[in-house]
């Protein structure tokens, strides 16, 4: 059965999506069945895998719209689109900013909707990924529903470490709020580092002073590069735009550690505090 994991922090521009692509693609790469799920209706997973999201059709919010009107009987493979890069997408566009009035019109189980479509594919893959969008809304909620545990990007910069006590209380509330209480924190991953300056061993000190007791903070971090950020626009993982570069290399590093377990930490109330 298909582990689910949630890309999440409130924050943009903090490397959920392209730790997202990077990491699904890379277990794919590896022969894992992988399944994105690009939850953000800027469709920067859809298009960064090589799709023109205004373009689509079917969109995981067409999925969405199924489960709300109680349409179980969806095809396995609705909407879900087979990459050149070996992961499967279930793609976004800007509708899935509409279903956010849907979801809150739903009358009960509104958080739920993903998590009980989910189950239905759930078995056709190792890992499904959930690329969240930038804020705490009942689209992200959904997700954390749907999730059996939430990886968190940080970048490695003072304010990103600050924000980072929301998203953690919220994670505890869904958990003791009863909307899902198997949900673990797999780590916190340090992403858009500077590594040789001093500014960024401060940070990783702060992190790991403040939440290390509580969460895993992964060994291995993403350094910053310009291949990183040109990768998106040409529609391609960084394993296919510069394979041999640093930032390739350290995903595939964070990878490996991925896949050698123990990463799951179980939040206490606020997560741990920043000091
Ligand atoms: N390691 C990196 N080095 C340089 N640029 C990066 C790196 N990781 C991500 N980026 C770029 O930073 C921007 C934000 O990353 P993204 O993964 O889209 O963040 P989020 O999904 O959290 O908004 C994008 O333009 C992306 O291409
Ligand atoms: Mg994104």
């Amino acid at each position: 059965m298909g582990k689910i994991i949630a890309v999440a922090n409130q924050k943009g521009g903090v490397g959920k999506t392209t730790t997202c692509i990077s990491l699904g693609v890379g277990l794919a790469r590896q022969g894992k069945k992988v399944l994105l799920v690009d939850f953000d209706p800027q469709g920067n997973t859809t298009q960064s895998l090589g799709f023109n999201p205004d373009a689509l059709e079917v969109t995981v919010s067409d999925v969405l719209d199924k489960m709300i009107g109680k349409e179980y009987d969806i095809p396995r493979d609705m909407a879900i689109l087979h990459s050149r890069e070996q992961a499967d997408l279930l793609p976004a566009n800007i509708e899935l900013a509409t279903m956010e009035m849907k979801l809150l019109a739903v009358y009960i189980g509104r958080e739920k909707i993903l998590a009980n479509y989910l189950k239905l594919v759930k078995g056709m893959y190792d890992y499904i990924f959930i690329d969240c969008k930038p804020s705490l809304d009942i689209i992200t909620l959904n997700a954390l529903t749907a999730a059996d545990s939430v990886l968190i990007p940080v970048q490695a910069q003072f304010y990103s470490v600050k924000g980072l006590e929301q998203l953690l209380n919220t994670i505890c509330q869904v958990i003791t709020g009863g909307l899902n209480a198997r949900l673990t924190i797999e780590g916190i991953l340090l992403t858009l580092a500077n590594p040789q300056t001093n500014n960024f061993k401060e940070i990783k000190k702060v992190v790991e002073r403040a939440y290390g007791r509580n969460i895993k903070i992964f060994e291995n971090y993403i350094p910053r590069a310009v291949t990183a950020e040109e990768a998106p626009a040409a529609g391609t993982s960084i394993y296919l735009y510069d394979g041999t570069g640093k930032v390739a290399a350290a995903y595939e590093r964070f990878t490996e550690e991925f896949l050698s377990g123990n990463n799951v930490s179980v939040p206490v109330e606020g997560g741990g505090r920043y000091e």
